[in-house]
C-alpha cells in the first residue's frame, strides 16, 4: 500500500505523467464547478483571462499553474484554492489540455493593429477615466494589466456594452440632494445611514441618507458604451488593450511577496 503511494507521488509530480481520459474528465468537472465562472466553460476566458492560448503570464509549467491555483494572484480576483493532491493534478492536466486549439483561437482574437489601437484609445478619451501605468485617471478600473486579467471577449463586451458586467467595486450610485442636485459616482462605501462615492473629478463625497432626497443604485455602467466604433477600429483597440500585461517584473515582486516560486 505504502509503496503504491510513493510510486503514485513520483508519477504525479513528473511532467510526463500519463493522464487517463478519466483524469481529464475529473479535472474538467472540477474546472466547471470552480473556475468556469471566471475563465469560461471551456477556458475561453471571461471575467478572468483565457486559459486556452498556450500562453501563461504566470508561467506554463505544471508547477507554475499549480502555484497560481493554490496561491491565487494577490491584488486580483483570482482566488486561492485548496484541492486534494490528485484533484489538483487532474485539474492542472485539464488546464494544460485546453491549449490544444491555440492557433485557431489566437487567429480569431488578435486581428488588429495595436499601434493604431493606441491612437484610438487616446482619441476616445479613455484616459479621462482609466489609468495605464502612471498615466490617466482612476475613476474606472486600472487597465495597466487588462490584457492579462481579462479575456479579449470580455474586454470587447466592456467597451461596446459596459453595463453587461460591472465589477462590484465600480457600481454606480446617484444621490439626489435636498436641493435637487444629482451627484453620480462610483460607490465606495454604503451602510444604512450613509453613502460615500467618488465623482468623476476624483473627489470623495459623503452623504447622510436622511439628509438627501434619494439614493439611486445605477444598473447602468458609468462608462459610456462605445458601440459606434468601426469594426476595424474596435479590433485595433482590442489588439492594443491585449498588449497591456503590466510589468512582468512587478508580477515577480508579487510572487516573491507571497513566497510563490
Ligand atoms: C473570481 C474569478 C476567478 C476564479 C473563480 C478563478 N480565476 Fe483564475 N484567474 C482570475 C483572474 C482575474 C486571473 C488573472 C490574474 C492576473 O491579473 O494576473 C486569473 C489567472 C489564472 C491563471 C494564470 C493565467 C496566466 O496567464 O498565467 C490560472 C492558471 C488560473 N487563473 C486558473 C484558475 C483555475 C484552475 C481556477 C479554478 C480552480 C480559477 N482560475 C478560478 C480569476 C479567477
Ligand atoms: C466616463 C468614464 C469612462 C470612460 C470615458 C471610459 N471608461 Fe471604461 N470604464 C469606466 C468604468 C466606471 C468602468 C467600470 C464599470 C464597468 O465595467 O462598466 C469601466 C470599465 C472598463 C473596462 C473593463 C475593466 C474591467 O476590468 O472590468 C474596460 C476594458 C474599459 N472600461 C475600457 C475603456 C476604453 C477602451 C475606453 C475608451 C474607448 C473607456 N473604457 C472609456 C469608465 C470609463
Amino acid at each position: 500500500m505504502k509503496l503504491a503511494r510513493i510510486a503514485m507521488l513520483i508519477c504525479c509530480t513528473a511532467a510526463a505523467r500519463g493522464q487517463t481520459e478519466q483524469d481529464l474528465a475529473d479535472g474538467k468537472a472540477t474546472f466547471r464547478s470552480n473556475c468556469a465562472f471566471c475563465h469560461g466553460l471551456v477556458g475561453g476566458g471571461g471575467r478572468g483571462p483565457a486559459l486556452n492560448l498556450g500562453r501563461f503570464l504566470h508561467g506554463s509549467t505544471d508547477q507554475d499553474i499549480q502555484s497560481v491555483i493554490q496561491g491565487g494572484v494577490p491584488g486580483t480576483t483570482m482566488p486561492s484554492f485548496e484541492f486534494e493532491k490528485e484533484e489538483l493534478a487532474n485539474l492542472v492536466a485539464y488546464v494544460r489540455s485546453l491549449s490544444g486549439e491555440r492557433s485557431k483561437v489566437k487567429a480569431r482574437q488578435l486581428g488588429g493593429d495595436p499601434i493604431t489601437g493606441r491612437k484610438i484609445y487616446e482619441q476616445n478619451g479613455c484616459s479621462t477615466c482609466h489609468r495605464i501605468g502612471s498615466e490617466g485617471s482612476v475613476f474606472g478600473p486600472d487597465l495597466t494589466r487588462i490584457g492579462a486579467g481579462r479575456s479579449t471577449e470580455y474586454i470587447r463586451e466592456s467597451v461596446v456594452n459596459p453595463s453587461s458586467d460591472i465589477p462590484e467595486d465600480y457600481a454606480g450610485v446617484t444621490v439626489i440632494t435636498e436641493d435637487g442636485k444629482h451627484v453620480t459616482g462610483v460607490r465606495i462605501n454604503e451602510d444604512t445611514f450613509s453613502v460615500q462615492l467618488r465623482d468623476s473629478s476624483q473627489n470623495f463625497q459623503m452623504f447622510q441618507k436622511d439628509e438627501v432626497q434619494q439614493v439611486i443604485h445605477e444598473t447602468k455602467s458609468l462608462m459610456p458604451a462605445y458601440n459606434s466604433l468601426a469594426p476595424q477600429e474596435l479590433q485595433d483597440l482590442l489588439a492594443y488593450l491585449d498588449t497591456l500585461r503590466g510589468d512582468l517584473n512587478a508580477g515577480a515582486e508579487v510572487k516573491k511577496e507571497k513566497g510563490i516560486r
